[in-house]
């Protein structure tokens, strides 16, 4: 198995299988809702498309500059998706993260979610699939490369031990940088974001690894959006 890293969007990269990595907040918040039973995300771009599909059953999570969006039930804080289930499904709208699995689920063929949060578990699915080449695909702040999410792409493609190509390598040095996870996230511009909005309760949430047995994929596209399940 190969792997390689997309540190930013813009690398349009693709593979049999591609790991999605929004760890402040997106893909936290996806595995830890469908951990905590609900019945699937789906990923929109847009405010306005999450907004059309409100319904019974349905609620609506997301930001935009780390902040709940106006008339939505929840953010994108993945402690407001630890309790039971609102509804059985989550409309969820975030201003990389959702965009990102939008974007990989058009070039790769099958897609799976990642965080620190189902850290073994992705890892346990990756070996399983078979897949001969893997690309990490980082969300990255604004089109921008951003320190947590590379930090993750570098703990997965060393704990892979597969064929790393430079991208690889690269991140799985920077994830050597910090002794501790938490430090890491930290460190990242994402957090700072985080902080200032005072939801710095959020990046040692998800600093934990390896804590949710789940790992959510890809299905479909339902509307304008990316079907998310266990
Ligand atoms: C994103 O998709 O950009 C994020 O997850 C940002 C956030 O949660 O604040």
């Amino acid at each position: 198995m190969v792997v390689r890293v997309a540190f930013t969007p813009a690398e349009a990269l693709a593979a049999p299988l591609g790991i999605v990595i929004d760890v402040l907040r997106a893909t936290s918040t996806i595995t830890q809702a469908l951990a905590s039973g609900y019945r699937r995300v789906l990923c929109f771009a847009e405010v306005e498309e999450a907004r059309a599909f409100a319904a019974d059953g349905v609620v609506l999570g997301g930001e935009r500059n780390a902040v709940r969006i106006a008339g939505f039930d929840f953010g994108n804080s993945p402690r407001e998706f630890a309790a039971e289930p609102a509804g059985e499904t989550l409309a969820l709208t975030t201003t990389n993260g959702t965009r990102l699995l939008l974007a990989a689920a058009a070039r790769c063929d099958e897609v799976i979610v990642a965080s620190l949060l189902n850290l073994d578990a992705v890892l346990r699915a990756v070996r399983l699939s078979g897949a001969a080449a893997v690309v990490i695909l980082c969300a990255g702040v604004a089109g921008e490369f951003a320190l947590d999410d590379a930090y993750v792409a570098g703990r997965i493609a060393e704990a892979l031990g597969a064929e790393a190509t430079d991208s690889a390598v690269a991140a799985i040095r920077l994830a050597h940088t910090w002794p501790s996870a938490e430090e890491a996230l930290s460190a990242s511009r994402s957090a700072a974001n985080l902080r200032e909005a005072g939801l710095g309760a959020d990046v040692t949430w998800c600093a934990r690894e390896s804590v949710l047995d789940v790992v959510p994929r890809y299905r479909g596209m339902v509307g304008p959006a990316g079907e998310v399940t266990l």
